[in-house]
C-alpha cells in the first residue's frame, strides 16, 4: 500500500524531501486557510439539521469541566485589567504540574501562537521548516508566509512518520516540526524512537530547533508513547508545545503553552509574550489544571471506548483505519475525502477536509461521544454505500 501511495502521489517523492515549489507548498498547505470557509459551507449544506454533528476540527465533543466554566464567568469583573499577574499564576501553576520551573514555560493564545512563534524564530531564508507531509499545517504555513523554504518528508505506509528519511531532511533544518501524535494522520512514534531521531538530528545538524507537538498527549493509549519535555528542560533545541484545546475541552478559550530550556523560551519570549492570552483563557487554565484526575481518566476512556467503536466499524467493512493515538482517526475510504464530506454534510455530519496526498483516499473524522458515533456510522453506511466515483480508483 506505501508504494501504490507514493506513487500516486501528484508530485515526486523528490519534489516533497527536497525543498518545495511554491506551487507544492500551496497544495500542501492552503487547506488549513479554507478551513472556515469549508466548514461554513458545508455547515449550509447540512440540510435538515440546525446544529450539524461536528466530527471535523478534534475537539472534545463535552467541552471542559464545570470549574472551568464556573471560573471563566467569574473572572469577567477582572476584564477591565490586563491579566500580567494571572499570566505569571498560570506560568506557575503550568510549571508545577510538569516538575519544571517557570522559567521553561511560555504561555500562548492556544498551543497555534507558540507553532507561529517557534517557525518565526526558528527558520530563515537559509535554514528552513522541516516537516512530514502531511502533518499539522500551521507552522508550514507560517514559514510560507515569510517566504522560508519547506521541506515536507512523506510517511511510511503505516502512515507514520518515517524518521530515516526526517532524519536525513532534518541536516540544516532551522526548525523541524515533529508532530506526535501527528495529525491528520493520528499515529505517533514512541519515546526510544523519537530519542534516537533527537539525538541524531541534535548532534549532526548542530543549528537545527526541533519543536515536539504533544497536541494529543492525554489521548495516547500506544506503550512505550513518552512525552518529550524532560528531554526539553535539558537541551535548548528541544522544545515541546502543549495544549488546554483538546483533551481539556477549551479550544475556543484559546490557551497552550511550551515546556523547554529556559534559554530556548526566553528566546520565543522575546518575540511573542502572554499579551495575546485573555483573562478568560487564563482563568479557564488556572481551574483546568485543578480538575480532578478522574475526570481527565473518563475523558481518556470515553474517546478510547468510542475511537475503538469506530475503527473496528470501519475495519469490519474493509476500510482500514490508522492506528490513531488521539481523539480522531484517519481512514482509507477508497474515494475522494470531498465526495465522502460532502455526502455526510448532506446528512447533517462534518467530518475533516482534504488532507493531501491522501485526499483522494483518506478521510479525517473527529471522535465525538459514543451515542454520536453510532449515529454518525449509520451516515456513513450509507455515504460508502453509493459506489465511489472513478477518480479514486
Ligand atoms: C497537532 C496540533 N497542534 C496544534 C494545534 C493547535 O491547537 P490550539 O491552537 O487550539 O492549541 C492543533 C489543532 O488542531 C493540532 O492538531
Amino acid at each position: 500500500m506505501a508504494r501504490t501511495r507514493k506513487n500516486a502521489m501528484p508530485l515526486s517523492r523528490r519534489s516533497f524531501v527536497q525543498s518545495m515549489s511554491a506551487g507544492a507548498a500551496g497544495l500542501w498547505l492552503a487547506d488549513r486557510g479554507r478551513e472556515g470557509a469549508l466548514f461554513g459551507g458545508a455547515r449550509l449544506e447540512a440540510q435538515g439539521s440546525s446544529a450539524p454533528l461536528l466530527l471535523s476540527s478534534n475537539e472534545n465533543p463535552l467541552g471542559c469541566h464545570k470549574d472551568v466554566l464556573a471560573a471563566v464567568q467569574d473572572c469577567l469583573t477582572e476584564a477591565g485589567r490586563y491579566a500580567f499577574a494571572a499570566a505569571d499564576e498560570v506560568t506557575a501553576l503550568v510549571a508545577k504540574r510538569h516538575g519544571v520551573k517557570p522559567e521553561n514555560v511560555l504561555l500562548g493564545s492556544g498551543s497555534t501562537q507558540i507553532l507561529r512563534t517557534a517557525t518565526h524564530v526558528f527558520t530563515s531564508k537559509t535554514a528552513g521548516l522541516v516537516a512530514a507531509i502531511p502533518a499539522y499545517e500551521e507552522c508550514a504555513s507560517y514559514a510560507r508566509l515569510m517566504g522560508h523554504p519547506i521541506t515536507g518528508v512523506p510517511l511510511t505506509s503505516r502512515l507514520t512518520m518515517d524518521l530515516d528519511a526526517l532524519q536525513r531532511a532534518s541536516k540544516g533544518a532551522g526548525l523541524v516540526f515533529y508532530c506526535n501524535p501527528n495529525n491528520p494522520v493520528g499515529t505517533a512514534i514512541g519515546g526510544s524512537d523519537t530519542r534516537r531521531y533527537l539525538a541524531d538530528v541534535l548532534t549532526q545538524s548542530p543549528q537545527t530547533t526541533v519543536l515536539v507537538d504533544e497536541a494529543y498527549f492525554e489521548y495516547v493509549t500506544m506503550p512505550g508513547y513518552q512525552s518529550m519535555i524532560p528531554l526539553a528542560i535539558e537541551n535548548p533545541r528541544v522544545v515541546v508545545a502543549r495544549t488546554f484545546s483538546k483533551c481539556y475541552g477549551m479550544a475556543g478559550l484559546r490557551i497552550g503553552y511550551a515546556v523547554g530550556h529556559q534559554d530556548t523560551i526566553r528566546t520565543m519570549g522575546q518575540w511573542d509574550n502572554i499579551d495575546p492570552i485573555s483573562v478568560m483563557a487564563l482563568a479557564g487554565a488556572k481551574a483546568a489544571l485543578a480538575v480532578p484526575a478522574t475526570w481527565v481518566a473518563a475523558e481518556q476512556q470515553r474517546n478510547a471506548e468510542a475511537r475503538a467503536f469506530t475503527m473496528r466499524w470501519f475495519a469490519d467493512r474493509g476500510f482500514t483505519p490508522t492506528d490513531s493515538q488521539t481523539n480522531f482517526m484517519f481512514v482509507d475510504i477508497k474515494r475522494p475525502s470531498k465526495d465522502f464530506r460532502d455526502g455526510c454534510a448532506r446528512e447533517g455530519i462534518l467530518v475533516g477536509r482534504d488532507f493531501p496526498p491522501y485526499e483522494a483516499t483518506h478521510a479525517r473524522i473527529s471522535i465525538g461521544t459514543m451515542a454520536e458515533m453510532q449515529r454518525a456510522v449509520q451516515v456513513f453506511e450509507r455515504v460508502l454505500a453509493q459506489p465511489a466515483k472513478a477518480a479514486a480508483a
